[in-house]
Order: C-alpha cells, then structure tokens, then sequence
C-alpha cells in the first residue's frame, strides 16, 4: 500500500499557538488554569491538559462563579461581554485567540459602529462565529445555506459588511455572496476564510482525488475536518473519518493500492503519524 500524507495535515498556526500557550501557563506552575471551552477539537490533547491540570470551563455559568485563576481564550475567540466578565472577576486572562479571528473581531466592531449591518457567513452554533457576534454593536445576521442567503430580505442599498468564519468552505462563501450580490445591498466583502483551511481544503481535493481511499483525521466536533470530509467524499467515494488510529479498519483499506491522509485543523502530528505507520505496517 502506498501512502500520500497532505503537507498541510493537522495544526494550523494558530490552534497550535493556543496549545502552546496552554503549556506555557501549565509551566509557570501559578495554578488554577481554566480554559473558555476545551482548547481545541481534539480529546487526546484535551485530557493530557486535564491530567496536568487544566480545567475546561463548559459554560459563562461557570465562569461567572471562579474567584481566582488564569482563564485562556482558546483560538476561536470570544465576545467582548466574556473578556469584561473576567475582568469584572479580578481574573487573569491569557489571550489565545487566534490572529486571524481577532481581525474579523476588529472589522465588525468598527463595521458595525459605522452603521453597517454584519453578515456572517457561518455555521450560527460554531463558538468562532458567536464570537465574533459578540464584537458587533448590533445584532449580527448569520448565513449558512443558499436558502437563508436567499431568505435575507433587508431594505435595497443598505450598508452591509460581510464576513466569513475562518473555516468555512471556500466556493460555498463564493456562492452564498453572490447570491447576496443580487440584493443590491451597499457592501464590504472581507473574505476572512483562513489561508491554512484554504490550502488544507484543495490539497485534500487533490489528494482524494488521485487515491483509491481516502482516510480524514479529525475530532468528532470539529467543523473543519467534516467539511474535510464532505470535499473528499466527492472526489473518493472510500473516504473515512477517523479519530484516532483506534478507528483504523485495515480490513477495508486491505486491497487498496494508493491510500491518501488529511487531517483537520486541530489533529495532533502524532495521531497522524501512528495512522501512517499503522497503513505502512
Ligand atoms: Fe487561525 Fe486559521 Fe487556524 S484562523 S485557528 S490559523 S484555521
């Protein structure tokens, strides 16, 4: 069996900022250390922070009752009511939010202070875009699908500025703003789609596209490796989802010539590898 592995499988820059921040924190030993939601998508790394101490805060509530301890922002970002929130508790805050979230951040709370009205193109339950709902000054509409783009019925000429979460489908963000487009609205299009879902998206299209299988890495709840998926399913009808090598069937991968390997963004280089050593074994 021959095996391709995509360059730009698993951490993207800045999930892999964010953990090293985590660890960073962990080092400085000055405990408690909490995280705003699980650091990234993936269960692995998750439980080692959790064993070197590292407690995930689930929800506002519970942040809402710590009375001292470090709180990290994980990559995603969050509003600007969570960032007053710790402040307002008197507790320590460390900053992983990625750049390139931090800048849509930037653009719809200046966007949105001039009067336009934000138009995120999104998944609506996704942390990043609730994030980023959390720096508009007003209400933020969200447009996943062809219907709701079309379903948008705002006033003709309306100042409007759209922007997209950074891991959302390439062409679909195409599609959904031309549709837009028709509505003669007065917009601003900020294509926000990170560079590294980009490039991590076509090299799986390529990929999966010249291989009999297709396996994709990735935690059960992270967005960007089921679009990984879905791009790869259309180009290689063998294509799987795995989380960890324990998913592995070898049965099904037996008479497989060439088996390609992706992974998601927040997929550690290690679960890779043992994915690839046991396809070579
Ligand atoms: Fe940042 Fe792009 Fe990763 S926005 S978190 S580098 S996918």
């Amino acid at each position: 069996m021959q095996i391709k592995v995509a360059k730009s499988a698993g951490f993207c820059f800045g999930v892999q900022r964010a953990v090293d921040t985590v660890y960073e924190q962990v080092e400085k030993g000055i405990c408690p250390i909490y995280t705003y939601g699980p650091i990234i998508h993936n269960e692995v790394v998750v439980q080692d922070l959790e064993e070197k101490g590292v407690k995930v805060l689930e929800s506002r509530d519970e942040l809402e009752h710590l009375t001292e301890g470090t709180v990290i922002i994980r990559s995603h970002g969050v509003g600007k009511e969570i960032y007053d929130l710790i402040q307002s508790r008197g507790l320590n805050c460390v900053d992983a939010t990625c750049p390139f979230v931090k800048k849509i951040h930037r653009t719809v709370e200046k966007e949105s202070a001039s009067g336009r009205q934000i138009i995120i193109i999104g998944n609506d339950k996704h942390p990043e875009v609730e994030g980023i709902k959390g720096w508009c000054h007003t209400p933020a509409i969200v447009v996943e699908s062809v219907d709701q783009a079309e379903a948008c019925e705002l006033p003709e000429n309306t100042l409007v500025c759209i922007v997209s979460q950074t891991t959302f489908n390439y062409k679909k963000f195409q599609d959904l703003v031309e549709i837009l487009d028709k509505k003669r609205y007065d917009k601003i299009v900020v294509n926000t789609i990170c560079n590294a879902t980009e490039e991590r998206q076509t090299e799986a299209r390529q990929i999966a596209g010249e291989v009999d299988a297709m396996i994709v890495i990735g935690g059960s709840h992270s967005s960007n490796t089921q679009k990984l998926f879905e791009i790869c399913r259309k180009e290689c009808e063998n294509t799987f989802y795995i989380q960890t090598v324990r998913d592995l069937d070898m049965e099904v991968l037996r008479s497989t010539g060439l088996v390609g390997i992706t992974a998601g963004a927040s997929t550690p280089k290690k679960i890779i590898e043992e994915v690839q050593t046991k396809c070579q074994s």
